[in-house]
């Protein structure tokens, strides 16, 4: 297993590059943790019941849930092209059950990708985004509009904004990646694994560089 993370506030682009580079190249895998949540809560499952509070708030789900989700996909997943890890690890504990969960599978982490992106950039992509409702798939009212108004390029589904794409929820969500997820830059930039990249540019520009770094 081969691990790469994305790491970026709410916002910097990381579902979008990860669907973009998935859907091209169709040489990586995309887990994302908020995707994962939200289809427990969908389900109506006792994860998604006991998560769904914290996400509606903007709040982190407890470590321990979290960790539970990925390993449990982790001993289902015998995967030889890279995984590309959205919005996980989010704390320093979860950093550290991931890193011991990698040791056990024999994996390690292959890059750190941290998108960098200004908070007034992340106010506008958050308070326009717009999601597919069946393929997930993310769109933007001006940025990165649908072809067609509501309707989801990919697969004709129908769009919706995501409940916590509210401004008060997305102004605590970005308090929240200050206070409890920033400080793992310092630790894989310590490790040699952190990649800078402006998460502000084109989408296909961006996803270029950094096929260029998995390279
Ligand atoms: P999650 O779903 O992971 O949300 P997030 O980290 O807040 O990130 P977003 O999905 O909001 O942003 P993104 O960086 O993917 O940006 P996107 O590509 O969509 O988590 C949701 C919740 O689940 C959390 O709040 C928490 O409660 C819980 N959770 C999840 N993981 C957890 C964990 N590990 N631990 C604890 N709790 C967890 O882009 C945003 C917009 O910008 C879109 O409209 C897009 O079209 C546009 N855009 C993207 N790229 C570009 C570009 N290059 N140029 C122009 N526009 C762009």
């Amino acid at each position: 297993m081969n691990i790469v993370i994305l790491l970026g506030p709410p916002g910097s682009g990381k579902g979008t590059v990860s669907e973009h580079l998935c859907r091209k190249q169709h040489g990586y895998v995309h887990w994302a943790t908020g995707d994962m949540l939200r289809r427990e809560v969908a389900r109506g499952s006792a994860v998604g019941e006991e998560a769904k509070g914290y996400m509606k708030a903007g709040e982190l789900v407890p470590d321990g849930t979290i960790i539970r989700i990925v390993e449990a996909r982790m001993e289902t997943m015998d995967c030889d092209r890279p995984i590309l890890f959205d919005g996980f690890p989010r704390t320093l504990r979860q950093a550290e059950l991931l890193e011991d969960s990698l040791a056990r599978h024999g994996a390690g982490i292959a890059a750190v990708l941290l998108l960098e992106v200004q908070p007034a950039v992340l106010i506008q992509r958050l308070g326009g985004r717009w999601v597919c409702q069946d393929c997930g798939a993310v769109f933007h009212v001006t940025n990165i509009p649908p072809k067609v108004e509501g309707m989801c390029d990919h697969c004709g589904g129908k769009l919706q904004q995501r409940k916590d794409d509210k401004p008060t929820t997305i102004n605590n969500r970005l308090e929240v990646y200050t206070q409890k997820t920033e400080a793992l830059i310092a630790r894989y930039e310590a490790r040699g694994l952190l990649k800078r990249l402006r998460g502000d540019q084109g989408l296909e520009k961006l996803a270029e560089k950094i096929n260029i770094l998995l390279a």
